[in-house]
């Protein structure tokens, strides 16, 4: 009965549907975790509701990487630098901006960065900045090509989601440019991290840094979080 229905209701008036319990479902996130005491972690089902309502899929955070981020946004000193903006940096402000943190992410496309830096206007989060940031061929590898005259002198968490994984050289470019920024105790969360390209970023870091490197196998993938040590 119920699959006759469905099948009645034409496509836009689905379409409009979806948008307006996806829309419900996000300002439910976002109330319930902006609501939070300082410190307090959000829960799985505020995630859930969170990355639910922003949608996005193929390119959000999962729901296990979004708790890594929330544990550290909560409990970071910062600054906070993204590499790749989305459902990430609304987290980062809910969690690390709103108790006074410096979260600076750095977004390559354009219209992406408007249409974050909307939602974070929208959702008044504080302290958070969308840069926008061209991808640069640097020779070796390719990478952001950030305002670095505006960013703070150093940075104690770094949530590493881009830029795209096609990008020559991966992610690796975030050594080199703000490897003397990342002070001893830094940590650097890597997404997508059984990407053979990821892996083979985490090793050349290795190589050039000291790091303690934990790698989390989850169901939805797998994800590393990195502490530079000395
Ligand atoms: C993996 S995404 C970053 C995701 C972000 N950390 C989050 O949790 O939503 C990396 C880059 O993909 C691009 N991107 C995100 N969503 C996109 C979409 N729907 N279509 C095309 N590009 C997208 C943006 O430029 C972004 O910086």
């Amino acid at each position: 009965m119920l699959k006759t229905v469905k099948t009645l209701v034409p496509a836009g008036v689905k379409a409009a549907l979806k948008a307006t319990v996806q829309g419900y479902r996000l300002r439910r996130g976002l109330r319930a975790i902006s609501a939070l005491n300082e410190g307090e972690l959000p829960t799985r089902a505020m995630l859930r509701s969170l990355s639910l309502g922003w949608g996005n899929d193929g390119y959000a955070a999962n729901l296990d990487y979004l708790e890594e981020v929330a544990r550290n946004a909560a409990t970071t000193a910062g600054p906070v630098l993204e590499c790749g903006s989305g459902l990430t940096t609304l987290l980062l402000g809910m969690l690390a901006g709103r108790r006074g943190v410096v979260v600076r992410s750095l977004e390559h496309s354009a219209e992406w960065r408007q249409r974050i830096a909307a939602v974070v206007s929208q959702y008044q989060i504080a302290n958070v900045e969308v840069l926008g940031s061209p991808l640069r061929d640097y020779g070796a590898f390719a990478w952001y090509d950030p305002p670095l005259d505006q960013l703070p002198e150093e940075f104690r968490l770094v949530v590493c989601d881009g830029p795209p994984g096609m990008t020559k050289g991966g992610r690796y470019g975030l050594l080199p440019l703000f490897g003397r920024r990342l002070p001893e105790g830094s940590v650097i969360l890597v997404d997508d991290a059984g990407r053979p390209g990821e892996v083979e970023m985490m090793n050349r870091w290795r190589s050039e840094l000291e790091l303690t490197v934990e790698v989390f196998n989850k169901p939805a993938g797998r994800f590393a979080t990195l502490v530079r040590r000395g």
